[in-house]
């Protein structure tokens, strides 16, 4: 769990603790990339802070870009807004921090999967789910982007796992548990983090026929019941 140093400079947008915790994963000094930065309040705070020297805002559809480009000007010259799918927009190498948030588990997935020049230990993701966590926990581990960090954070009335990943190559498929709550156990929030999950697991439970699967579930959603 990483938090940001706080900034006094007015001109910079305020982030919300979801947005905070993706800040603080992109390291100082390093050229990001906002993947979907529709507002542009991260890619604006990125470049005005001076955390990065260079920051892509990216966004697939152009009033959105519009938007990021109108909060990013005072930091024009730092700050190249681009249009476009994923990573389609960046050449390899250009932007060392990737963050992609506020997109399903599946749009992440499928960014990535896009561009396989990024599963490479060179790239320090920030990745935040808006939903389906443990989809995105599952894809990475078997895309062998290893999970190096989370932090949880509660914004506009819900809980967010915000991840930070690398490549390592090392493929693999984790246990049911790890894909629930991945590394956010013991976190300010865990606790509530669970109930959040706990519904949908009973949910899901309804749709299963008795077997393995069915007992497999049961197990999960007795932990969460202990950690609620
Ligand atoms: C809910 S907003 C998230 C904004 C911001 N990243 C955040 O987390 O607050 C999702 C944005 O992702 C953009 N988007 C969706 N699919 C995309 C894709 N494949 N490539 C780039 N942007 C995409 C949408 O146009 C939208 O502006």
């Amino acid at each position: 769990m990483t938090t940001l140093p706080t900034s006094s400079n007015p001109r910079l947008p305020v982030l919300d603790a979801r947005l905070s915790a993706a800040a603080a994963y992109v390291r100082p000094g390093h050229p990001a990339a906002d993947i979907g930065c529709d507002h542009g309040k991260l890619s604006a705070w990125l470049a005005g802070s001076g955390r990065c020297p260079r920051v892509f805002a990216c966004d697939l559809r152009p009033d959105p870009l519009e938007k990021a480009r109108r909060r990013c000007a005072p930091w024009a010259d730092r700050v190249d807004c681009r249009l476009g799918s994923g990573l389609e927009v960046l050449a390899p190498g250009e932007a060392d921090d990737i963050i992609i948030a506020g997109m399903g588990a599946e749009t992440i997935l499928d960014i990535l999967d896009a561009a396989p020049w990024v599963a490479d230990g060179r790239y320090n993701l920030v990745l935040v789910p808006a939903t389906k966590h443990s989809l995105l926990r599952l894809g990475l581990a078997r895309r062998g982007f290893a999970l190096q960090e989370e932090t949880l954070a509660f914004a506009a009335g819900r809980w967010y796992s915000v991840m930070n990943a690398r490549y390592d190559g090392n493929t693999h498929t984790p246990d049911a548990w790890f894909c629930l709550t991945g590394k956010t156990t013991g976190q300010p929030g865990f606790g509530d983090y669970c109930a959040q999950q706990y519904p949908k697991l009973k949910k899901y439970r309804l749709g299963l026929a008795p077997g393995p699967e069915a007992e497999a579930v049961d197990g999960l959603i007795r932990r969460l019941e202990g950690n609620t």
